[in-house]
């Protein structure tokens, strides 16, 4: 069966959060198990095409009468899954989320429709991700240009993320072809259409990243307003929980750590806590607790209550790794509460994929307090590194962490509070302090959980086969 999967970032030659790393491992596993499914993402002007032996295709491609486009070919690191590249003056000058992304992602969309004659490869299934590439069924299935040659293609939709909807204007898609009247029902106020609502309508099926968050995003208000549209799909609409790539993310092998370890021999974690105290300029101390967090700073992942929290946490002996980049407001916020608690939080605000290979490996425990969260990648890769999850009770956390006697992977907190956030931190921290048989336990049984992509891949072939 032949799949194009079509999406805004594929690590790593594009990554912003989970998504990138969902494109490349998802792939890498359904290739494994004989599919032929290939990736599309925009060739950004920051990627390194030397680096990462990217070889031109073709040029020049007409797309319409004003616009063309270059087609690029690598394949991703260790494995045999092509990836494509479109090259246009509209990718150019900005990061993946920033510029003009109605633009460049209605232009990503329609180029996927054109891009199996230009390389000879005829997808039978198209596979959209986020509101970014969701157009691609619309253009699909309500352009005339490419009705006829696509009737026969079938069409899935994965939402990472309902937060993100991506309103455009209804010119926006008349000027690309795009039939109003086939559009007209999902016009919001404005005149505009969020593209995730149409390609949620024009997808023959649609996933989102975890069975709780599909439940959820149904019934609370975290549908953000796509409630009902998902409703409407019954049965074709499901969570199929993420995974991740274990080859890529191991203690084992990985080269970013000071000493690599597994479960059977925790001694090297042991040097890469003390190499992160002393990386980041806190106290080096075996005994204290290091709690790490890596996210995109933004309200979604939690970090009122965590600010709220940072009072009574350190008040214990306790240290906080905090690394990731977001919203202005909240890094200053953290900025000066580091300023505050100078042998206590160590905050960087910056993108770096080995220093948070380092948080994983170097921390006791790692925090995970979101607001909503479809799935979450991170608090598998800590369970990986044997890192212990604390993680608020919603979507994908609550499918993947459990305070459970008997099936204990971390600490769980119910209400969405600072009371009930800093609680879960203090019931790990006197875990750890107290009852160590306990927690040398708990960590090394979450590094052998098996949340590797091959455990989830029957669900996709279960899906993929409905297909045909
Ligand atoms: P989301 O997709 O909502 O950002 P996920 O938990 O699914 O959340 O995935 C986040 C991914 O991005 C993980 O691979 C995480 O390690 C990575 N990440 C987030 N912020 C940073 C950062 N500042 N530096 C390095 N990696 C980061
Ligand atoms: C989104 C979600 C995150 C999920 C990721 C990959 O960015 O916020 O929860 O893990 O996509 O699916």
């Amino acid at each position: 069966m032949k799949i194009l999967w079509i999406a805004s970032e594929a690590f790593p030659f594009a990554k912003a959060g989970g998504l990138g790393d969902v494109s490349n491992g998802l792939a890498k596993s359904l290739k494994k198990v004989g599919y032929d499914i290939r990736i599309l993402i925009p060739k950004y002007d920051w990627i390194n095409s030397a680096n990462y032996n990217l070889e031109l295709v073709s040029d020049n491609v007409p797309l319409n009468k004003e616009n063309t486009f270059s087609v690029w070919q690598s394949f991703l690191p260790k494995s045999r899954v092509p990836i494509y590249f479109v090259e246009s003056e509209v990718f150019e000058g900005a990061d993946i989320y920033e510029g003009d992304e109605v633009s460049k992602f209605l232009f990503l969309s329609e180029t996927a429709l054109v891009i199996p004659q230009v390389i000879g490869w005829e997808p039978e299934i198209f596979h959209a991700n986020d509101w970014h590439t969701a157009t691609v069924p619309v253009f699909a299935k309500a352009c005339h240009k490419y009705s006829s040659i696509m009737s026969d293609k079938r069409f899935i939709l994965t939402i990472h993320n309902l937060a993100f909807q991506g309103p455009i204007p209804l010119f926006e898609y008349e000027s690309r072809g795009i039939e109003s009247s086939a559009i007209k029902r999902f016009v919001d106020e404005g005149d505009s259409a969020r593209a995730l609502r149409l390609g949620i309508h024009f997808s023959d099926r649609v996933t989102t990243v975890s069975p709780t968050y599909a439940r959820e995003v149904k019934e609370t208000k975290w549908g953000f307003g796509l409630q009902e549209d998902l409703k409407t799909k019954g049965d074709k609409f499901v969570g199929i929980l993420n995974g991740i790539d274990f080859e890529e993310w191991d203690p084992v092998t990985d080269p970013s750590l000071v000493r690599n370890y597994s479960a059977k021999s925790l001694e090297g974690k042991k040097k890469c806590k003390s190499a992160l105290q002393k990386e980041l300029g806190l106290p080096v101390d075996k005994s204290v607790f290091v709690v790490g967090l890596v996210a995109r700073i933004t309200s979604q992942k939690g970090f009122d209550i965590l600010i709220d929290a940072l009072p009574e946490m350190f008040e214990e002996e306790i240290q906080l790794v905090v690394l990731g980049t977001g919203e202005p407001d909240i890094e200053s916020k953290l900025l000066r509460a580091s300023g505050e608690w100078e042998d206590k939080l160590a905050v960087f605000l910056k993108y770096d994929e080995t220093r948070s290979r380092r948080i994983y490996a170097g921390s006791d425990a790692f925090l995970i307090p979101s607001r909503f969260e479809p799935c979450g990648l991170t608090q598998m890769y800590a369970m990986r590194y044997g890192s212990v999850p604390i993680a608020h009770r919603v979507g994908g956390l609550a499918d993947t962490v459990f305070e459970s006697e008997r099936n204990q992977t971390g600490f769980v907190f119910e209400n969405y509070s600072s009371e009930d956030l800093y609680s879960a931190v203090f019931r790990a921290f006197c875990t750890f302090r107290e009852k160590r048989v306990t927690w040398t336990k708990l960590v090394t049984r979450i590094m052998t959980i098996d949340n590797s992509w091959e455990s989830r891949i029957q669900s996709w072939k279960e899906l993929l086969e409905t297909l045909i």
